[in-house]
């Protein structure tokens, strides 16, 4: 029964557990056949496709119409295209948070890639969490695969103004905060937002995922950034199919991961202006494969990386402008010695070559070159201090140039609820110099959620102030802006000093001396901390099932909230 010309190819591969190979196999082909495959189709070598498409998840809406075409792609190579279902994140649905849910999609998906007998896997991800569960379960499977983004939705109108998620939907929703939009208008704001399927129209943490995979050969050219409903995404869809084919025929060999390849893909996250989030999915997928992000070499990358990019949050363009642009080939071209471009892809031509392709004859803003930058260098910085031992991040390409260097008392918030109830108090102690802290949101204490943008005091936004300096150890949108630091590790659930600031507290903030620091001495810290050691910092509270998993087993934000025994060799350690 077993197939002549591939023994370990296709459906004889990873046979159930029976004693018995021939039995397994013979108990596996009967049923197949029962949905009209015929020995012919099963002698070929296999290529999965993880199906994410969700009713719950319309930034992949589009996944039934990519399948059909990544099917077309498989067979036109000759090989068999078999879809299975993994789990699928949509940031408005995935509660408490996505990133708490990230680390099942992985495993979900590094299980059913070993388990079910593919000789190549199609990844369908788009929506912010989903391609980095993927890559991660993928890198861990070690099996070959392809990625494809489901790509952008289209922008919008709204009274004359564009619009698309989700940076103008914060942006209008302050708005409707500070009393510049009435209820009337927000809520026909909310049906203009999101005009089609596909992920978030801006460079926010889903197209950052996107680009990433792109620089780091892991997709087609353009899958980046071909929006959700054209016909390139498509045909980037066909070509998909097309390359995991032969990669299951063994035609083209999985190019390895390695640190040519990160650092390939921190250039470009500096260089797009992209998503915060990004850094931990990337230390997450680093750890998966034995390397380590390093802070000092990240700001090194980033001191000397121009961002090129300008769509929103921080520019002013949407994503289906960057793909008419000329999407990230482009970027990769003008960045020129910055990028090791020598770097094989899983189409089996290198990064180099799709350099070539390039056409540079044409006037557009979107991306510019290196001679014009939107940002000279430093899109987005690794802090350290006393305040954050072991890293925070900030995107200064986002914030206020004014608030970059800046010192101001801390106000503190513990936790979402207290911020809820005291933030807008007309009789809240704060002043638009003071600076916002909210602890108790990192990974342990709350699944990290986005929420890092902590809105600006009622009573100072109808003054009109516009931004402060906030810290957190939460993460925020990739589609959000304002001076915002993140992920300050170790967060307040782990005893990190962010625990111990109190309300009044100067805290200073230096991005060009990449610090963060509270002007507390370590006598009068260490102090706070013996107080503190009784109580209860965890506010996630899961005492069973993936929820105590999670909160045994997660790490911090510079490891990138991956779970300890997920770590490439954690067996070992
Ligand atoms: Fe899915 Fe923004 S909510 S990409």
């Amino acid at each position: 029964m077993a197939n002549a010309t591939h023994p370990k190819q296709g459906l004889s591969k990873g046979t159930v557990n029976y004693g018995d190979h021939e039995f397994a196999l013979f108990l596996r082909k009967a049923f197949i056949k029962g949905a009209g495959f015929s020995d012919e189709d099963l002698e070929k070598p296999i290529v999965g496709i993880a199906n994410t498409g969700s009713d719950f998840n319309p930034c992949h809406g589009n996944v039934p119409q990519l399948i059909d075409a990544v099917k077309r792609g498989v067979m036109m190579q000759g090989a068999l295209p078999i879809v299975f279902p993994t789990i699928s994140l949509h940031e408005s649905f995935a509660a408490p948070t996505s990133l708490y849910l990230r680390n099942l999609m992985s495993m979900d998906t590094e299980e059913m890639i070993r388990a079910q007998p593919m000789d190549s896997v199609v990844l369908i991800g788009g929506c912010d969490k989903t391609i980095p569960a993927q890559l991660m379960g993928a890198l861990s499977a070690q099996k070959p695969f392809v990625v494809l983004p489901t790509g952008p939705m289209l922008s919008s109108r709204w009274r004359g103004e564009r619009v698309g998620a989700c940076t103008d939907c914060r942006r209008l929703w302050a708005d409707f905060r500070a009393g510049r939009l009435t209820q009337t208008q927000i809520e026909d704001a909310n049906n203009h937002l999101v005009p089609s399927v596909g992920t978030c129209s801006v460079m926010g943490t889903a197209s950052t995922m996107a680009c990433l995979v792109e620089v780091m050969g892991l997709t087609a050219p353009g899958a980046a950034s071909a929006p959700a409903v054209s016909a390139d995404r498509i045909r980037i869809a066909e070509r998909t199919g097309y390359a995991a084919a032969r990669l299951a025929k063994g035609g083209v060999s999985m190019p390895v991961m390695n640190n040519a390849i990160l650092n390939n893909a921190l250039t470009v996250l500096l260089a797009i202006g992209g998503s915060t989030n990004a850094l931990v999915h990337l230390a997450a997928v680093a750890g998966r494969v034995g390397l380590k992000l390093d802070p000092q070499q990240f700001n090194d990358i980033a001191d000397k990386t121009p961002v090129l990019v300008d769509l929103k949050p921080g520019g002013e363009g949407y994503m289906p402008d960057f793909h008419e642009a000329g999407g990230l080939i482009k970027v990769i071209a003008e960045l020129g010695d910055l990028i090791k471009t020598d770097i094989p892809t899983v189409f089996g031509d290198t990064l180099n070559e799709r350099i070539q392709t390039v056409d540079q004859g044409f006037q557009q803003s979107v991306i510019r070159n290196r001679n014009n930058p939107v940002y000279p260098n430093g899109g987005l910085k690794w802090l350290s201090g006393n305040l954050a031992p072991e890293g925070a991040v900030i995107k200064p390409v986002a914030a206020s140039q004014s608030l970059l260097e800046h010192e101001g008392r801390a106000v503190i918030f513990e936790g979402l609820e207290d911020m809820a109830l005291r933030l807008d108090d007309p009789d809240l102690d704060v002043q638009a110099d003071d600076v916002l802290v909210l602890r108790g949101i990192g990974p342990k204490g709350s699944g990290m959620p986005e929420a890092g943008l902590i809105p600006i005091p009622k009573k100072l936004a109808a003054q009109g102030i516009k931004d402060m300096v906030r810290i957190s150890d939460g993460r925020m949108s990739g589609t959000a802006y304002g001076t915002i630091v993140l992920h300050v590790s170790p967060e307040a659930a782990e005893g990190g000093p962010l625990s111990l600031v109190r309300n009044g507290d100067r805290i200073r903030l230096s991005v060009s001396n990449s610090s963060l620091s509270v002007l507390v001495d370590e006598a009068t810290l260490q102090e706070r901390k013996n107080e503190r050691l009784h109580e209860k910092l965890s506010l996630l509270g899961h005492e069973r099932g993936y929820g105590r998993l999670h909160n045994q087993e997660v790490l911090q934000a510079e490891e990138g909230c991956d779970f300890k025994f997920l770590k490439a060799g954690a067996n070992k350690q």
